[in-house]
């Protein structure tokens, strides 16, 4: 997979895309992540990416010509005339692991990440394919928004994560949050791990963490239970379960 990043601030990259999963599949050539510095695309002296806004009003916009022509220089090196070009506004439809796997499925995605207080609107109207928030916040730019969608999009290529398994036991991933894990010590200042998870019959531990991961989801977020297509001996045992505070 090829991800191009559009950005004012390039340098916000240096480090998270340098650590752990991703350094390790960008090593692998799992992905090729390209960042681009929007200011390289101006042609006035100050490289000046945004106005003041018509109408008045405070704040600056982003200009649209640095922004469209990097974008088709980028399809214009990758050799295609159509992309996935999405970007990060607080205005957009909210990211969730079920659209990280549906950008996961593409093999070029280009990500454009606004700034200061705006970026004009025939952006939005006619370069962009698909606008994504990471939430109801507002961040002074989209650079940390797209390190989350990139993060959340490479650890669901096949092969990035050491086994397959590993991606589909997280949290969300079946649409409940994930049960809780334990390690060694056994007993640590007192507090046990549950002796299920010690008992080596693993269709009991199976149980017992989809339990657990239907409780915590219930408790935490209700919201999320439609998705976790519980049986009806399943939300049986959850509603007794959630009465009981045992
Ligand atoms: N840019 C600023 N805030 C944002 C948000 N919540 N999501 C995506 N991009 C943003």
């Amino acid at each position: 997979m090829r991800i191009d990043i559009l950005c004012l601030f390039p340098e916000m990259f240096a480090s998270p895309l340098n650590q752990s999963i991703i350094k390790r599949a960008q090593e692998q050539g799992l992905v090729n992540i390209v960042i681009h510095d929007i200011r390289d695309y101006t042609h006035d002296k100050h490289h000046t990416v945004d106005d003041y806004p018509y109408g008045g009003g405070p704040g600056m916009v982003l200009k649209p010509e640095p922004i469209f022509e990097a974008a088709e220089a980028i399809k214009q090196q990758l050799g295609v005339s159509e992309m996935p070009i999405i970007l990060l506004t607080p205005q957009g439809r909210l990211f969730s692991q079920s659209v990280a796997q549906e950008l996961a499925l593409h093999s070029h995605l280009m990500l454009i990440c606004g700034h200061y207080e705006g970026l004009d609107e025939r952006v939005c109207e006619h370069l962009a394919t698909d606008e994504i928030s990471i939430g109801d916040y507002v961040l002074s730019g989209g650079e940390l928004a797209a390190l989350v969608v990139v993060d959340a999009i490479v650890r669901l290529i096949p092969g990035v994560l050491g086994s397959q398994d590993s991606a589909g036991s997280d949290s969300h991933s079946n649409g409940l949050l994930e049960y809780p894990q334990y390690t060694r010590p056994q007993v640590y200042q007192g507090w046990s791990v549950p002796s299920v998870l010690l008992s080596g019959n693993h269709g009991e531990i199976a149980q017992w963490r989809r339990r657990q991961a239907i409780l915590r989801t219930a408790k935490r977020r209700p919201d999320l239970l439609e998705k976790g297509n519980l049986c009806d001996e399943e939300r049986k045992w959850m509603l007794e379960n959630l009465l009981d505070p045992k």
